[in-house]
């Protein structure tokens, strides 16, 4: 069996690493198809490196474009490289516009499609994220879900037939990553060994695309009383440029994207995060630290629960937020076991043939 995985942006690299180890112990025949959508070599790159993933197969080398251009780029490249592979599956990850391009790609190509991390929903249709994902559901053959909330999502929309519960990958490798960690902390650029600081990152289009609420997001973190670690994606470092917003000033440590045992030593050396990155917020709760989110809502709706992650969209309240101490109830093990990738891979050998498999696995009817 031949699975084609299609990757583009930051999280799915490190969604690639637990799976792309679980086709090599399973025996399958794994190809891999970056879109490019994300090309700094800190944004991915390092990824590859440090999660010990294989090159690349096939580079489309679509870059940043308007997210319609950027979307039918990846469309149009991908053609002609299914065709060429004829997979058995394209496996798509998350919730980026190179999730969105290959899942039109494979359902016009009628090539099996599975979604990687399926069923999460934020309510919120104002997130390009929000329509790869429902879009991405919909027209997968399997969809591989990492939570039960995932999981009733999907069962709500009529889905349920086409899913399964396999746990999240995201755990896999974070747990994997905070192993290799642990007794040789990642040392954060130009900070003292032993400074307490917050880690802080800002990169979604709902909170870097407004100037005014930019500003606000940046000097709040900044009046902080400790040191805030920001690692600066490439959308906020390219518009606080463009608007004159200075990301030295105050408590602010500005530092270039971290790789990710970098990511996982600054969770579990910080006091905290604040984030608006869904990947970040889960490994805050996942490492048990707490973590302010700066968006009205989140996919991830586990780690609300007793006050690890709590939603602050104005950041109004933050200086209290981000100083407050951990919750007294344990994090729970809502997000699996660790073993998410070598189930999701099981998944998709048992149902090799998912054209006559609908409506025969998962749960609910159709
Ligand atoms: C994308 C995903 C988002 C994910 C995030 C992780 C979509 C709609 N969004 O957002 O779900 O959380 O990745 O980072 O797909 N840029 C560079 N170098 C790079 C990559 C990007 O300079 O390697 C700059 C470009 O100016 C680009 C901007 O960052 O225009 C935004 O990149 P893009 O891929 O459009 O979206 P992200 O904000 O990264």
């Amino acid at each position: 069996m031949l699975v084609a995985s299609l990757v583009g942006a930051r999280p799915q690299f490190v969604k690639l690493g637990p799976i792309a180890h679980a086709m090599q112990d399973r025996g399958v025949d794994h190809k891999i198809i970056h879109t490019g959508q994300h090309y700094d070599p800190d944004m991915s790159d390092a990824f590859f490196r440090d999660l010990g993933i294989p090159d690349p197969d096939e580079h489309l080398e679509v870059g940043s474009a308007p997210h319609a251009v950027q979307t039918g780029a990846i469309l149009s490249r991908l053609d002609p490289v299914l065709d060429n592979m004829a997979p058995d599956w394209l496996l798509v990850y998350g919730d980026t516009n190179s999730t969105l391009a290959g899942a039109l790609a494979a359902v016009k190509k009628h090539i099996p499609l599975a979604h990687l991390e399926a069923g999460l929903r934020s309510g919120n249709r104002r997130m390009p994220e929000e329509h790869n994902r429902v879009l991405t559901d919909h027209a997968a053959d399997l969809c591989l879900a990492p939570t039960d909330a995932a999981m009733v999502n999907l069962v709500k929309e009529n889905i349920g037939h086409r899913s399964r519960l396999v746990g999240d990958v995201m755990a896999d490798v974070c747990f994997a990553t905070r192993d290799r960690v642990l007794n040789k902390p990642v040392r954060i650029d130009d900070l003292a060994p032993d400074e307490p600081f917050v880690l802080a990152t800002i990169h979604r289009a709902e909170n870097t695309d407004d100037p005014e609420r930019l500003t606000t997001l940046v000097t709040r973190l900044a009046q902080l009383p400790t040191t805030v670690v920001l690692a600066v994606h490439p959308r906020l470092a390219r518009i606080a440029a463009e608007i004159g917003l200075d990301l030295r000033q105050g408590a602010l440590h500005p530092v270039s994207p971290l790789t990710y045992p970098g990511v996982v030593s600054a969770v579990m050396q910080s006091q905290g995060v604040v984030t608006d990155s869904g990947g970040l917020q889960k490994e805050a709760y996942l490492l048990e630290r707490v973590c302010t989110t700066l968006r009205t809502e989140t996919e991830w709706p586990e780690t609300l629960v007793s006050g690890w992650n709590v939603l602050s969209s104005s950041a109004a309240d933050l200086s209290d937020l981000a100083a407050r101490s951990r919750p007294s109830c344990a994090t729970s093990p809502v997000y699996g076991d660790g073993m998410a990738a070598l189930r999701a891979v099981g998944e998709l050998l048992d149902a090799a043939d998912p054209h006559t498999r609908v409506g025969s696995f998962g749960v609910g009817k159709p």
